[in-house]
């Protein structure tokens, strides 16, 4: 039987209930790619016409953790971001996301930030990646893209890193 979006979020639930958090990150991240190569999921949640943006599928109230679709516009580039003290976790229904992930190369000491990718990949449909706290990346949508995101709690509500004038990514050859 195709895996349903109830049933991802009841496993979610259940995973970061029995395991510590490093270790339920990539099981729940296993689980979303798994409905996200169920083609009557995804068709239930987009369409060609659904507009760019993002909608809550899910509220989890017990862990705080939130299912969203995206409707990512093609042509854009993201800045580096981290989610705070929340974890995310990514994953593509429709075209990709390009992700590059940054460490920091200078002492925490210094007020401005230097970063460094660290590394490059692109989520393709059905493929997912988690994310821990303070993770920095960011994202590019080559084309039109449907991503499901997982977040810990509501992002909004959370101080993040967000690239400032004074910050700077070193751009590797
Ligand atoms: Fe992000």
């Amino acid at each position: 039987m195709a895996y349903t979006l109830s049933q991802f979020c009841k496993d979610a639930n259940a995973i970061l209930k029995s395991h510590p958090q490093a270790q339920a990150l990539p099981k729940v991240a296993e689980r979303l790619g798994e409905l996200l190569v169920n083609p009557q999921f995804v068709a239930e949640t987009f369409n060609d016409d659904t507009p760019a943006g993002r909608r809550e599928l899910f509220h989890d109230p017990e862990l705080d953790f939130y299912v969203l679709a995206h409707v990512q516009e093609g042509g854009k580039t993201g800045k580096p971001h981290s989610h705070g003290t929340s974890w995310a976790i990514y994953g593509n229904a429709k075209n990709l996301t390009e992700m590059t992930e940054y460490r920091r190369v200078n002492p925490e000491t210094e007020e401005n930030v230097v970063l460094e990718p660290s590394s490059k990949y692109a989520l393709r449909p059905g493929e997912t990646r988690s994310y821990g706290p303070n993770v920095i990346h960011s994202t590019a949508h080559p084309q039109k893209a449907w991503v499901i995101r997982v977040t810990g709690t509501d992002l909004d509500k959370l101080p993040r890193f967000h690239l400032r004038k004074q910050d700077r990514v070193l751009e590797k050859a």
